[in-house]
């Protein structure tokens, strides 16, 4: 894997945004993450959109996950908040901006229905990755099969903790959600895993330089052929290597 480190959180996303624009040029199947790693990345593409004509009209986009229960309307379900955070400001066909249905009663045909999605698109050709305090990647919880399938799984205390932020209270975020297995995002061609902050530091340490271990899910990118890992000065400060 390379490790590209960039000062600031907003150079972290230039230099994402740089990985990432040949693909959207190729007419790519994109793969999303949503969470606040992603926006200044986003935030880029979407002024390369405006101000330099990149076209997203080509593309098509999966996200990485869902939350259990909630409403596609609901401001907090990743259907809303990668519509508002991106899609909405690009020219990609809302249509074809594919995400996991939180409301199934059916998590494993839907989980199916969704493998067999990606793959009618040819795969990911450029995945989007953030990183959670604790290792997961998409909501991969540690410890998670190496080789594990998109699946309905329950979120780490930790995970309630971290993502209460953009909720009123604790209570409100939701205790499960449909994601990508991570066999399922080790099949993407390219990934570009973007981490900031030093509340990141021990995540990315163990995930570049840690053993390769359900405990830390993302250590399994160390595997993947053409992975980048994009990192401000902050979330690389523990690395010893
Ligand atoms: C979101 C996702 C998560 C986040 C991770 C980091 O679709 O899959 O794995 O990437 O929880 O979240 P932020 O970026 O909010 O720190």
């Amino acid at each position: 894997m390379d490790i590209i480190v960039r000062p600031t959180a907003g150079e972290v996303g230039e230099y994402a945004a740089d990985i990432i624009e040949p693909f959207v040029r190729a007419g790519a199947t994109l793969g999303l993450a949503t969470g606040s790693t992603p926006n200044p990345t986003y935030i880029e593409l979407a002024r390369r959109h405006r101000e330099e004509g990149l076209s997203f009209a080509n593309c098509d986009a999966f996200l990485l996950d869902e939350y259990v229960g909630l409403e596609r309307e609901d401001e907090q379900s990743y259907y809303a908040t990668i519509r508002r955070e991106f899609t909405n400001h690009i020219d990609i066909d809302d249509a074809k901006v594919q995400s996991l249905d939180g409301r199934t009663d059916d998590p494993e045909a839907e989980a199916r229905s969704y493998e067999d999605r990606i793959r009618a698109a040819g795969g990911v050709d450029v995945q989007i990755l953030g990183v959670g305090a604790n290792g997961h990647i998409a909501f991969n919880e540690p410890p998670s099969a190496l080789d594990s399938r998109t699946r309905r799984i329950d979120l780490h205390p930790t995970t309630v903790a971290d993502n209460a932020r953009f909720l009123d209270n604790e209570e409100q975020v939701p205790r499960q959600a449909l994601t990508q297995g991570v066999g399922t995002i080790m099949e993407a061609h390219t990934i570009v895993l973007i981490a900031t902050g030093a509340n990141k530091a021990d995540a990315v340490r163990a995930l570049v330089e840690g053993p390769v271990t359900p405990g830390c899910p993302a250590s399994v990118l160390q595997n993947h052929p053409r992975t980048t890992v994009v990192l401000d000065e902050e979330a690389a400060s523990q690395l010893r290597r």
